[in-house]
């Protein structure tokens, strides 16, 4: 099979799937599988290895599986993130919470990141800070398990370190009082929203990473409430938040106790991070 007619095979059993974009995803499942790109190279010969491989992913795109998990990772910030079923792929929009605890953390300051998922934030901000140490918590074992692989891969177990549990409640004690910054992206869909979402996400993500069950109110009042504990005097709690909750988000802050708020909008306008500060 040439690359033109995997090529061509592809866009059209991805456009009937119901996919936006067969074309241009047809195109990366066959150079991703095979190495060649049909567009500059169409008459080439696909192996029968790669002509098998591209046609498994084919049949996983098409049933709406995301390109991230049958290629394995997401690029992220300035890493690669790898990612495979059971562990939320990181979006674009959570970024933003890389640079604002970027910008917030002083020199040499333990961060913390809970619902962690992939580790995509903490790891992302250890990267782009040697100076920094984060711990990062999750609930979800398998999320565990791939954040601590994303560690090694990228080299940062030294100054990444997992822990397992509740929100707050999976942090050492020890560390009670010493986090210049919190930062959180936890399940915030609610759970009549979740019907409504894409294919790729309502089937193949975990529930556990997008629904907050009892609703996200919830969830972020048990952030905001359990904050002070672990935070130091001055230090910065800094969320995602779901298109439209930052009004009810940012209304907690202020509840329980968080001075200097701020919300950050993402490139379509949205706002999508909300911060504040503990005084302590
Ligand atoms: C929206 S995902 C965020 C993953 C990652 N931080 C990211 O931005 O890509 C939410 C994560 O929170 C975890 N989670 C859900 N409920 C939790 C809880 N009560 N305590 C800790 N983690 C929780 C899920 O397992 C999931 O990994």
């Amino acid at each position: 099979m040439t690359a033109r007619d995997a090529w061509r095979h592809g866009a059209t059993a991805l456009a009937a799937a119901g996919l936006p974009e067969p074309s241009r995803e047809a195109r990366a499942l066959v150079r991703a599988a095979s190495g060649v790109d049909p567009w500059l190279d169409p008459g080439a010969v696909l192996d029968p290895a790669a002509e098998v491989r591209y046609h498994g992913w084919l049949g996983r795109r098409a049933a709406r599986e995301p390109y991230a998990y049958i290629s394995g990772s997401r690029p992220f910030h300035r890493v690669r993130i790898r990612v495979r079923p059971g562990v939320l792929i990181p979006r674009p929009e959570t970024e933003l919470l890389v640079d604002a605890a970027d910008r917030l953390a002083p020199h040499g300051a333990h961060v913390c990141d809970l619902c962690t998922g992939s580790g995509a934030i903490a790891l992302a901000l250890a990267a782009a800070r040697p100076d920094l140490r984060l711990d990062a918590t999750d609930i979800s074992g398998a999320a565990l398990a791939v954040a601590a692989e994303n560690a090694y891969q990228l080299a940062l177990t030294e100054r990444v370190r997992l822990y397992g549990g509740d929100l707050w409640e999976a942090l050492p004690p020890t560390q009670a009082g010493r986090y210049a910054v919190c930062v959180c992206n936890p399940p915030y869909v609610e759970p009549r929203e979740l019907a409504g979402l894409e294919p790729e996400v309502r089937d193949h993500e975990p529930r556990l990473a997008l629904v907050a069950e009892r609703g996200f109110g919830e969830m972020y009042r048990r952030i905001a409430a359990g904050a002070g504990r672990w935070l130091c005097a001055g230090g910065w709690l800094v969320a995602e938040v779901g298109a439209d909750q930052a009004d009810a988000v940012e209304a907690l802050w202020a509840e329980h106790g968080f001075s200097d708020r701020f919300r950050l909008r993402d490139l379509d306008g949205v706002e999508r991070v909300v911060g504040g500060r503990w005084a302590g």
